[in-house]
């Protein structure tokens, strides 16, 4: 059976990362992979998570199954950040939700729920977007249809070709949103135009699919809900996908969620049946762990308030490492500074990667999409002069 297939190539990022670990320039940055770094290079166990993990560890008692939803604590805290902490009195039994492995399995439970809808399968996607979402979502078997979003000559935001095109989604579509911090590009929709978006998507009658990997990371917990949570009161339906992966720093534990807005109550209780029984057929049980540790530390104020200003810090750092390098690389790349959360596209032609690359040891995606965090008070001039060199 096996000697049937073919070795498919490895994930382009996968790829960077194994040539990033052979390098042996000792100068070298991954400028590629999308998780958080320190100051020092570092992507540690938040201080909340250890502390949170102490406590795991004297009383979790057991390894025994968790319900296929999840645990409460974990999903009434991430409804709270998500939804804001009055959620459950402003929407009672129309919001449901489902603890999911991480962001991605939020994406794909989400996906299978709308592909068993008789709706629609149509979902409109960002030009561009995070090149995993077109797996996890056309893998449940929605297709695709793509609206502009980043003009990358402008390096700016392309908000009227955006609403242009969505003019053309119809009833029983799905609208792909990034909640905050937009992968690939860092261009967010302000206040505003959120709005315009919660208008469209009245009078075209489709469901947002919100996705969150990044709150807290972009302008603020709190600032960078603002635009879902206005959509959340205004449209009928909506699907977000939550992800604990960058914000709690939980990567490797696969902790998110699955929330749903549904225009009545019964409307969500079919939903989140629907979404545990794809789990079920997908992979039975969420993981345990991150979601207790994550759970603990929304429900536990110290935990909470320690793990909020660990978050800050890092959006700090992130925002200083964007404010220095325009500050370094000059005008030209302003618009770093006015983008928000990890990445940024450079903007450079493809031949300047590949002479980063195997000139200074610099790596990252082919489409130019930088990682700031990757960047650090020791590599900033090293990495300015070989932009220099350019
Ligand atoms: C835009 C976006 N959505 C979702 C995810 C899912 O993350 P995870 O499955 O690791 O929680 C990521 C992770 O990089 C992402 O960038």
């Amino acid at each position: 059976m096996l000697e049937n297939l073919e070795v498919l190539p490895p994930d382009p990022i996968l790829g960077l990362i194994a040539a990033f670990a052979q390098d042996d320039n000792p100068e070298k940055i991954d400028l590629g992979v999308g998780v958080y770094q320190d100051d020092s290079g570092r992507t540690p166990v938040m201080q909340a998570v250890l502390d949170a993990e102490a406590r795991l560890l004297e009383t979790e008692g057991s390894k025994s199954y968790l319900p296929p939803a999840g645990t409460a604590a974990f999903n009434t805290g991430v409804q709270q950040l998500l939804l804001g902490d009055d959620c459950s009195n402003r929407y009672g039994g129309r919001l449901a939700s489902i603890q999911t492995p991480g962001g991605c399995g939020a994406l794909r439970i989400g996906a299978e729920v709308i592909q068993r809808s008789s709706a629609g399968n149509r979902v409109w996607v960002s030009d561009p977007t995070w090149a995993n979402h077109l797996p996890l979502l056309g893998g449940a078997g929605l297709t695709f249809e793509t609206y502009p979003y980043y003009d990358l000559a402008g390096h700016r935001l392309d908000f009227d070709g955006m609403m242009a095109c969505l003019q053309q989604a119809q009833a029983g579509d799905v609208v792909l949103l990034h909640g905050c911090c937009h992968n690939p590009s860092g261009a967010d929709l302000s206040l505003e135009q959120w709005r315009a978006v919660t208008d469209l998507a009245l009078q075209k009658a489709f469901t947002p699919f919100v996705d969150v990997a990044y709150q807290g990371l972009g302008a603020g917990l709190e600032e960078d809900a603002a635009g879902w949570r206005w959509m959340a009161e205004r449209v009928p339906e909506m699907f977000i996908a939550s992800s604990c992966s960058k914000n709690f720093g939980l990567y490797r534990e696969r902790t998110g969620a699955l929330v749903l807005l549904a225009e009545t109550e019964q409307a969500a209780a079919a939903g989140k049946s629907q979404a545990l029984n794809a789990a079920r057929q997908i992979y039975s049980m969420p993981p345990s762990h991150g979601a207790l540790a994550a759970g603990l530390i929304l429900q536990e104020p110290a935990l909470r308030d320690a793990w909020q200003s660990e978050l800050e810090q890092m959006r700090n750092r992130i925002v200083q490492m964007r404010e220095a390098l325009v500050e370094q690389l000059g005008d030209d790349f302003a618009f770093i500074r006015d983008e928000f959360g990890m990445f940024s596209f450079l903007g450079i032609a493809p031949e300047q990667v590949t002479h980063l690359r195997e000139k200074f040891g610099i790596y990252m995606v082919d489409s130019t999409r930088i990682n700031l965090a990757g960047l650090n008070s020791d590599n900033l001039e090293y990495f300015v002069a070989a932009m220099r060199s350019l």
